[in-house]
């Protein structure tokens, strides 16, 4: 049996990436999959629907048109109400969910029969590495926060000898060494730069030497649950934030990545903090969308205090659609691959990745916010 999966265009503003790359479609419709796609769904992303495989793939006007009768709808944002208004019972979402925020998308998913999966639950183990969508997407922040931060800096990032002197390196300090850190780390090194980085995680130190920056020791371990951090006391904040506020005084950028899943950004950084920064110097917040790791942080604004240039971009993936909806695409594609089989659609339930992912099923909500 044909297994139909729907591709529509992303309403969100800004939002420019598409759930499923021509590739990608070709790929699955080898296996039993067709595919039906609004019209233009991939065009912010740079594919047009003429580089589909035309033998798998069909086109319609409207979203509701490309929903009907689908079995899976694979987007980047939620579904919208509308669209799944448009779906039938039964099928499958597959997307980013927000699920900590998102009560009331969640109830009316599981009255709508639909049964859904949030990307972002996708469990953090090594089978899911090619499932993994925030690191696949995070990586693409942590590369585009520091060209960002170059662009905004008044200093080279790399050292220089010329004829009319030599310039010494910018330091940047990354702050949180998850994904997005990691590859922050990785491109202002590759830049030239100085970099300094810190994490509560133990097992940090030794992956941000690797990449050749230094560790900052600020005093403060704090591993969580599933290889996440735990948020900090009161107590460990503030040690924390003193350290951090010395070694910002000494950078020229800084680009903060911390992160607990399902909590606010924790507040790193502070106003005095960022004063005790040189004017010309950047803060590139990633933070942004969950309330920001600097106070002074406006999302998607530029903040300028005191000549400290604060950016708190919420989507930056989205700055480089392609790429990054080639390798959304890609986690799409390794997390449906196990259930498809030549009579249809087959999950199976008692598999962690599965299981761990899904948030509604049968009419009922199985995302456990404290689990
Ligand atoms: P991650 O979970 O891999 O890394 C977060 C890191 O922060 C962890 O290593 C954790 O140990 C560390 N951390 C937690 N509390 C800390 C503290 N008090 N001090 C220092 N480190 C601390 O997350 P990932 O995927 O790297 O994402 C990082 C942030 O970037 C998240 O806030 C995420 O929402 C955001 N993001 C932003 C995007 C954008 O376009 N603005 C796109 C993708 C992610």
């Amino acid at each position: 049996m044909a297994i139909k999966i729907a591709v529509v265009n992303e309403s969100k503003n800004n939002e420019t990436r598409v759930a499923v790359v021509p590739e990608i479609a070709q790929k699955l419709s080898s296996n039993n999959v067709t595919f039906s796609i609004e019209k233009n769904s991939g065009a912010a992303s740079g594919f047009l629907d003429a580089d589909y495989p035309e033998n798998a793939c069909s086109f319609f006007d409207v979203a509701s048109e490309a929903l009907k009768d689908a079995d899976v709808l694979f987007k980047v944002n939620p579904p919208t109400s509308e669209e799944i208004g448009y779906m039938k019972k039964g099928a499958l979402a597959v997307s980013y969910m927000s699920p900590f925020q998102s009560g009331e998308l969640i109830k009316n998913m599981a009255s709508s029969g639909i049964d859904a999966f949030s990307v972002e639950l996708i469990p953090r183990i090594s089978r899911a590495q090619s499932m993994d969508a925030l690191s696949s997407q995070a990586s693409i922040a942590g590369y585009k926060a520091v060209i960002l931060a170059a662009n905004n800096a008044n200093k080279f990032f790399p050292m220089l000898t010329t004829a009319a002197g030599t310039v010494r390196p910018a330091q940047t300090l990354i702050v949180g060494a998850g994904v997005a850190g990691l590859q922050a780390i990785a491109t202002a090194k590759r830049l030239g730069s100085r970099v300094i980085a810190f994490d509560v995680r133990s097992s940090t130190k030794e992956q941000i030497e690797s990449l050749g920056a230094q560790f900052l020791d600020t005093g403060i371990t704090a591993e969580g649950e599933g290889g996440y951090a735990r948020e900090l006391s009161a107590e460990e904040l503030k040690t924390q934030k003193e350290a951090l506020s010395k070694a910002m005084g000494q950078s020229d950028i800084v680009i903060t990545t911390a992160a607990v899943p399902g909590k606010p950004a924790p507040k790193l950084i502070d106003r005095n903090t960022v004063e005790s920064m040189a004017p010309g110097s950047v803060i590139v917040d990633l933070g942004a969308i969950s309330g920001g790791n600097c106070e002074l942080t406006k999302p998607d604004d530029i903040v300028d205090h005191g000549g400290v240039i604060i950016l708190g971009p919420t989507n930056l993936p989205s700055t480089m659609p392609k790429h990054a909806s080639e390798l959304y695409s890609r986690n799409l594609l390794n997390f449906i691959s196990p259930a498809i089989t030549d009579e249809g659609l087959n999950i199976d339930w008692d598999d962690e990745i599965f299981n761990g992912a899904n948030i509604t099923r049968n009419g009922d909500i199985v995302f456990n916010e404290e689990a």
